[in-house]
């Protein structure tokens, strides 16, 4: 810093000449402050309390009188100059700093940002969530089973004979080798037996998973899908208990949905019945009006949740129960289907080809 005033300075008597050359130095070191900082300095120094202009203020009031007034009007007017200079010199280092501040921190709103999309749930987990939800709420059990299952199990438990279709390698993916009756399970069912084996009575449980099947690939079908298996067994349990619960899950799930029950055959129920739901999509005009076929419904006006029924009394016999006291309803609904149906979406095929738009696009929209 230039023009400090040095303590021989304050020594010096108080005439014009000294006055000037104070503010001299007081205007070289404010011109030469680079920063706020400095000008701080500068101002400590020549015009703080302990500066030779106050001081020569100061100095005013042991002057003979007849003098006072005219070096007091010198050192007035010499304080106002010094303080007019730090308070043009102050502005302007302030505005220099915040442009400096403004330049270093600029940020260009036009440059491309790298996106971090947040993940969402697959709409089927969701689901799967929101359907078992359904069922704790009514007291039921969550229970899961594997996917890689004994041939037993998922077939001979249930009555399925030794010569079913469905034990087909064309229709069911055995593990190899082929002869330790491993397979990917075709249906939940399975997780009935396995919670009849593991559970005291009464058993109430639903039982949600992924299952396998060499199946057709369209808008309805897929070769890997998601069921959501139910089993009741009480005493006194009857069909009605079965509608009326298949109803209770149709209404949480859908709102206001035409269903029908449909009598239907699974070895392991009896009576059996396929629960339909009306088609989203066309809402029954499709059927017999080919001007307007429905690709979803492929015209019939209904599309299959589910199987269903009373268990077969052989099945529960299986497990070891007592049919004269105990019996139980089971159905086993296609959660894929339920989101189609829920998101309205015409094409299960969408659900597994990894396109991240689809679960945007679903209506209600991916949580
Ligand atoms: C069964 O799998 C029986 N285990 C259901 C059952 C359980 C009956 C308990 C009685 C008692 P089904 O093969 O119909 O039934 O399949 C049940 C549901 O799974 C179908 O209604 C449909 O919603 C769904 N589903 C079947 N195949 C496919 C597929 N390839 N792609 C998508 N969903 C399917
Ligand atoms: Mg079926």
């Amino acid at each position: 810093m230039t023009g400090s005033p040095t303590s021989s300075d304050a020594a010096r008597p108080v005439d014009e000449a000294r006055i000037a050359e104070l503010v001299d130095a007081a205007l070289a070191a404010i011109a030469a402050a680079g920063t706020t900082a400095e000008l701080k300095q500068a101002r400590v120094a020549h015009a703080g309390d302990k500066s030779p202009l106050a001081l020569a203020n100061r100095a005013i009031g042991s002057m003979p009188p007849d003098q006072r007034k005219a070096v007091g009007r010198v050192v007035g007017q010499a304080r106002g100059r010094v303080n007019q200079g730090l308070a043009a010199r102050q502005a302007e280092l302030e505005a220099a700093e915040l442009e400096a501040t403004l330049l270093a921190e600029r940020a260009d709103v036009t440059l491309p940002v790298e996106l971090h999309p947040v993940g969402a749930m697959h709409p089927i987990t969701a689901l799967i969530d929101d359907m078992c939800d359904v069922f704790v709420a009514m007291g039921w059990e969550v229970a899961e089973g594997p996917e890689v299952e004994a041939e037993w199990l998922n077939f001979d438990a249930l009555n399925f004979t030794p010569d079913h279709p469905a034990r087909f390698l064309s229709d069911t993916l055995f593990v190899e080798p082929v002869d330790h009756h491993k397979l990917l399970r075709t249906q939940t069912s399975p997780v009935q037996m396995r919670a009849m084996l593991s559970r005291e009575l009464p058993v109430y449980v639903v039982s949600p998973g992924k299952v396998y099947r060499a199946d057709e690939y369209d808008a309805t079908h897929l070769p890997v899908f998601h069921q959501l298996e139910g089993l009741a067994v009480d005493k006194g349990i009857t069909m009605g208990h079965l509608k009326g619960t298949l109803d209770h899950l149709a209404r949480s799930m859908f709102g206001d949905v035409r269903t029908r029950l449909r009598p239907h055959y699974f070895p392991f129920t009896e009576p059996s019945a396929e629960m339909d739901l009306e088609c989203f999509v066309c809402h029954g005009e499709s059927v017999g009006n080919p001007d307007r076929p429905c690709r979803t419904c492929r015209s019939e006006g209904w599309i299959e949740w589910g199987g269903c029924g009373v268990v077969n009394p052989r099945v529960l016999r299986a497990a070891g129960i007592d049919t004269s006291v105990y019996s139980g309803f089971a159905f086993g609904m296609g959660v894929d289907r339920t989101v189609m149906f829920r998101n309205n979406a015409p094409d299960l095929r969408d659900f597994v080809e990894g396109d991240v738009r689809f679960p945007r696009s679903l209506q209600g929209g991916a949580r």
